[in-house]
């Protein structure tokens, strides 16, 4: 076979070929094989040299053709397999911009905090200062002082979480309601006026259900000054429903008792959820307990500083649990400090 028909060969295979490749590898490979220093067309074109001189030039320029020719179909193919590539990247690492984003957790208040924020922006409005007292407390502070001597069968409304102390100290307990906030309050202030709320914790040695925790909020409230009378406890109480449960809600006190407050009262409201009509929240009653109230016991009173010949005041103790379970018809309070997030997640 002649060298030009050796080359028509190595061509006709050559552009066979570049048509089925499709990687850059296959490509570069391909192009060593027939167009490189020591490919197929390099090793042929040194054979030129044994043609008679006359045929040289004219099969010259056939080899210069056929270069022209595959690095023409060469850079074609090139192109066609780099858009190849690209296309199959764009395609493999596609962005789905019509997926939905994946939404943040967003924080929020725990329910009893944001009534108790409610409930003491309420009485702020009404000019009380919003005080704290601690939570572990004497047994002289937690009872003793707000009139509740150590054989008192009122003791038995508070059961109490002891901590252990030496043989011959003082008693040491959780709190077992904020009143002890009250003499903390008046002892700050006395013999001047004194108008605030204490909100906190409180402990109960207590066996828990549906109402009962063993740890709830309560805010206590206590204004002492000269002329304080039981109108200003109805006046204030009456303010505070009005403003946290809208004005024209009905309430109503009844009698009760507690060794620090004397008279002493309790705060019931319409039940918002039956109007009144009677139902199993209110106990079918129509109506809910809100607050436990009175004037402050002239004992109590003398405990905290005052002359009680002199002052007067109104003190009253509520618990936002109870008025956050009233408002949403929750009807266990162990739900409140579970940490079960399918409950906190309904208060937005
Ligand atoms: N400390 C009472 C309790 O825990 C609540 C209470 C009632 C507080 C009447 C008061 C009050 O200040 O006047 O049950």
């Amino acid at each position: 076979m002649s060298i030009i028909d050796q080359l028509a060969a190595i061509e006709s295979a050559a552009l066979a070929s570049l048509h089925d490749i499709t990687t850059i590898d296959a490509l570069t490979a391909w192009k060593s094989d027939y167009l490189g220093k020591t490919g197929l067309i390099a090793k042929l074109s040194r054979e030129l040299g044994a043609l008679a001189a006359a045929d040289r030039p004219a099969a010259g320029q056939r080899f210069n053709a056929v270069r022209a020719s595959l690095d023409g179909a060469f850079a074609e193919r090139e192109a066609t397999v780099n858009a190849a590539a690209q296309g199959h990247a764009f395609a493999s690492e596609a962005l789905d911009v019509t997926l939905p984003g994946r939404p943040l957790t967003v924080g929020r208040l725990h329910p009893s905090t944001r009534v108790l924020r409610m409930i003491t922006n309420i009485f702020a409005e009404m000019g009380f200062q919003v005080w704290e007292s601690p939570e572990v407390e004497t047994d002289t502070l937690n009872f003793e002082l707000l009139n509740i001597p150590a054989d008192h069968p009122a003791r038995d409304m508070w059961d109490t979480f002891y901590i252990e102390t030496p043989p011959g100290a003082e008693k040491v307990l959780l709190r077992t309601h904020t009143s002890p906030g009250q003499i903390h309050a008046m002892r700050a202030h006395a013999p001047n006026p004194v108008r605030v709320i204490l909100p906190g914790k409180c402990f109960r040695y207590e066996q828990v259900s549906t109402r009962h925790e063993m740890m709830f909020h309560q805010v206590e409230g206590i204004a002492v000054g000269t002329n304080i009378t039981f109108s200003d406890l109805k006046g204030t109480l009456i303010g505070f429903a009005e403003r946290l449960y809208g004005s024209g809600i009905k309430t109503r006190f009844r009698p009760s008792y507690f060794p620090f407050t004397e008279p002493s009262v309790e705060l019931d409201v319409e039940c918002i959820l039956c109007s009144g009509t009677g139902c199993r929240i209110c106990k079918h009653s129509g109506w809910l307990e809100v607050s436990g109230a009175g004037m402050v016991h002239p004992d109590v009173l003398r405990n905290g500083g005052y002359d009680p010949a002199i002052y007067s005041g109104f003190a009253f103790g509520m618990g936002p649990e109870r008025i956050t379970m009233l408002r949403h018809g929750i009807d266990d309070i162990r739900w409140f400090f579970s940490g079960d997030e399918r409950f906190l997640q309904q208060f937005i």
